[in-house]
């Protein structure tokens, strides 16, 4: 059986980069905390609770006496970080540098004196930390009816940035709207394509393979959406969890075999999948 795995299943650098620190900071020992879970994967946080790393709120944050606190890949408004270090808490930020650019961005053209517009989900947390690094409160819009009923005062020099994950063409389609209200506008364009490689990269494989196996969380819905695409492009696909929920009766025809996962498996899993087609098939 030939097996293909795709390079980028699993943890995009941003979120390998923040699970990686954890690890290392559990190693040099003391308390340690995230604020809110590294990651949403249950089996990577049960894991690091079991290693004494506490999963603490933002409310949790002025009771706490000593230890370190870790800013996970999404990033936190600028004040959290300060907030942190006035309790006398050492802060490791592991805030995804992709991230980290639009904080800047966002730092210093709102100190220019710039209206900074967030193309973004509102509730996400990388857009409130996003918003947290603005001098003047910024604007988040979502829909084409935002953009539309956007109102700057008329000359207002504006700064347009896009939360990491969101869609490119839809960006595209609010910053032609805004653009066309006559504002003197700069466009950061801050989209991380990690999403897209990795559902290019799915699409590709499954349509090379006999069989294509998705791993990820089934409420997870960047996994779901690999497993749509993979399905469209190979009929014999499958979503798991992990390998114990892999009930492979691949018919005679099967010589080879796909593998992608979401952006929160952990590796480990995606190595025992692949193992194990590899060695019982
Ligand atoms: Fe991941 Fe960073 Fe992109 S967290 S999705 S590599 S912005």
């Amino acid at each position: 059986m030939e097996v293909i795995l795709a390079k980028s299943a699993g943890f995009c650098f941003g979120v390998k980069r923040a699970v990686e620190t954890v690890y290392q900071q559990v190693e040099k020992g003391g308390h340690i905390y995230t604020y809110g879970p590294i990651i949403h994967n249950e089996a990577v946080v049960r894991d690091l609770e079991e290693k004494g790393v506490s999963v603490i709120k933002d409310t949790d944050l002025d009771r706490l006496e000593d230890g370190t606190v870790i800013i996970r890949s999404h990033g936190v408004p600028r004040e959290v970080c300060g907030r942190i270090e006035k309790q006398g808490l050492t802060c490791v930020d592991a805030t995804c540098p992709f991230v980290k650019r639009i904080h800047t961005i966002v730092e210093q053209e709102s100190r220019a004196g710039k209206q900074i517009i967030i193309i973004g989900n509102p509730g996400h947390p990388e857009v409130e930390g996003i918003m947290g690094w603005s001098e003047t409160p910024a604007i988040v819009i979502e829909s084409e009816k935002e953009a539309q009923n956007l109102d700057c005062p008329p000359g207002k020099d504006i700064c347009l940035v896009s939360q990491t994950t969101f869609n490119y063409n839809k960006f595209q389609e609010l910053v032609e709207i805004i653009q066309k209200k006559g504002y003197n506008i700069s466009v950061a364009n801050t989209i991380c394509n990690a999403t897209e490689e990795r559902q290019a990269e799915a699409k590709l494989i499954a349509s090379q393979v006999d069989a294509m196996i998705v791993i990820g969380g089934t409420h997870s819905s960047n996994t779901a959406k690999l497993y749509e695409i993979c399905r469209r492009e190979c009929e014999n696909t499958c979503f798991i969890q992990t390998l114990d929920d892999l009930q492979l009766d691949f018919p005679e025809s099967v010589f080879r075999v796909g593998i992608t996962a979401g952006a929160s498996t952990p590796n480990y899993i995606i190595e025992e999948v692949q193992n194990y087609v590899r060695v019982n098939f």
